[in-house]
């Protein structure tokens, strides 16, 4: 799909479906509370076009809500399409992204392949205005149903963006392009099934994808992980057919503008069994997503190359199988960390910790100075904060508050957990220096970070528990069930900040 941008009237442009936004511009409450829609758009043709729909009460402007008009009397456009943004007051850019995606997906299943938006008039920025709009276009397209043997390419092949001659729409919207692509990728990996991306398979294809674009990409497997003394990473890989790959991505900046060096670790396991503890069958077939942290990583490095900052970035992705197997860790075992750390195994489906405990020791070792992991890693994290928001646990005030600004422009949803040296005693050991789990049931997502945090030392650090949202349990209008693609865009924002 392609996005472009006109200057055009968009009364006198020709395309089978013109889409302009409204909210609800009515303030009162109780039984006054009367929806009173009015369209973001100064051009009189449009606000012609869509009075009498207006007028009838029919539409109330909710975000994601739609009213089409066939033949619009005045219009170019075969149809007019009314895309509600909610609330007027409450209108901010992510709503526009919201709104742009809708009028995607709903042109999907019509068969219409050519869409024309009007930008918005709104006070918001125009820069970031534009690159939500794109962002939510691209990220609406994405469907999931790529094994289906009916399946009908719906894809939009072109969006025109209606706006003016502004170099910040511009801006803003290669921008939002860069982004949603490395999204649609991390998308397309978590997507697929564990038994067609294999670990050495996600480094086939992270290396496909981002060698062209200049980032060096190195896969290992086993005799690395022995070469490093991976001993954690090890544990969790060696009960399964397939080897682990540890996938390094390096982007190196021509002009560098900082010293630091950013490091960003992901969880990629491409199905998690849960080992010798192994889980019950119910939903299991959901843990191919459990690879969504490092799809995240691989996806925000993709944006990173086209975006091209001035801090160099190494990714570093720990991806195994956990599976039960006469070779496979067990309950009870002790095992030794690439740190020296040794662990001892309470329950194997605790996986996730131990492979980013090596990859991120692994990545300090190769100077990372600032480091962010990524991880479907805790049942925990999805009891206390359900799907609406991530967790995100830091060690650094400082570090967590360059990453929550970024929300600002990236729209996604994370909530800051504690993770205090009280917690510590949770995780001690009677036979080694720590365990993989904190012993009972409660603040799990806690005993989780805690155990990360072991192996960052001093480093600034961002850890993100993504269990709850890296799967959308729900068609939204706006965005198909399946794969989120949480996490890439708050990634990117976050490195950008360096
Ligand atoms: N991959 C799971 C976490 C998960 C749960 C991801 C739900 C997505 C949705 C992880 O490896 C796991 O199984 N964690 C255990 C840890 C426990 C054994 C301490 C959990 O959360 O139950
Ligand atoms: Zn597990
Ligand atoms: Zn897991």
């Amino acid at each position: 799909m392609k996005t472009t941008l006109s200057t055009q009237n968009a009364a006198a442009f020709a395309s089978p479906l013109l889409a302009v936004f409204a909210a609800d511009t009515n303030t009162a409450t109780g039984k006054d509370a009367k929806p009173q829609p009015r369209l973001f758009t100064a051009n009189d043709a449009l606000t012609k076009a869509a009075a009498t729909v207006l007028a009838s009460g029919e539409f109330k402007a909710g975000l994601g809500e739609t009213v089409l008009i066939h033949a619009p009397a005045g219009l170019k456009a075969e149809r007019l399409l009314i895309v509600g943004l909610g609330k007027a007051a409450d209108v901010s850019i992510h709503e526009l992204r919201k709104a742009a995606g809708t009028a995607v997906r709903f042109a999907k299943p019509r068969g219409i392949r050519e869409v024309a938006i009007e930008f918005p008039k709104t006070e918001l920025p125009a820069a970031p205005s534009a690159q939500a709009m794109v962002e939510g276009i691209h990220v609406a397209d994405f469907d999931p149903d790529t094994y289906r043997s009916d399946r009908k390419d719906q894809s939009v092949q072109t969006v025109t963006l209606l706006c003016t001659d502004s170099a910040e729409i511009k801006r803003g919207h290669d921008e939002g392009t860069i982004l949603a692509a490395g999204e649609l990728f991390a998308r397309t990996l978590v997507n697929e099934p564990g038994n067609v991306l294999f670990p050495l398979e996600l480094g086939r294809r992270a290396k496909a994808e981002l060698e062209p674009l200049g980032i060096k990409t190195e896969v290992f497997s086993t005799e690395k992980l022995h070469e490093l003394k991976m001993g954690s990473f090890w544990a969790v890989a060696k009960g399964s057919e397939n080897p682990p790959a540890l996938i390094v991505m390096t982007y190196e900046p021509k002009n560098p503008t900082s010293k630091d060096v950013i490091g960003l670790v992901g969880k990629g396991i491409t199905f998690d069994t849960g080992g010798i503890s192994i889980k019950p069958a119910d939903g299991m077939e959901k843990m191919k997503y459990d690879m969504a942290g490092a799809a995240a990583m691989i996806g925000a490095m993709r944006a990173i190359a086209e975006l091209k900052p001035g801090v160099k970035v190494i990714s570093v992705v720990c991806s195994a199988e956990n599976m039960p197997d006469g070779k496979a860790y067990k309950p009870g075992d002790v095992v030794t960390a690439m740190s020296g750390k040794t662990i001892e195994i309470i329950n194997t489906d605790a996986e996730g910790r131990l492979v980013l405990a090596d990859g991120l020791h692994y990545a300090k070792q190769l100077g990372c100075t600032h480091l962010i992991n990524a991880a479907t890693l805790t049942g925990a994290c999805v009891v206390a904060l359900g799907m609406l928001n991530a967790g995100v646990f830091s060690n650094d005030d400082a570090t967590y508050e360059k990453f929550n600004k970024g929300l600002e422009t990236s729209g996604e949803h994370f909530w800051r957990l504690p993770c205090t040296a009280e917690y510590r005693d949770l995780i001690k050991s009677q036979i080694a220096d720590i365990m993989n789990t904190g012993g009972s049931r409660w603040g799990g997502a806690i005993t989780a970070a805690m155990f990360l945090k072991e192996f960052v030392g001093d480093t600034p650090w961002i850890h993100l528990d993504i269990a709850g949202v890296a799967w959308m349990e729900e068609t939204k209008p706006w965005i198909a069930k399946g794969p989120s693609g949480i996490a890439v865009r708050s990634i990117v924002e976050w490195v950008k900040s360096y």
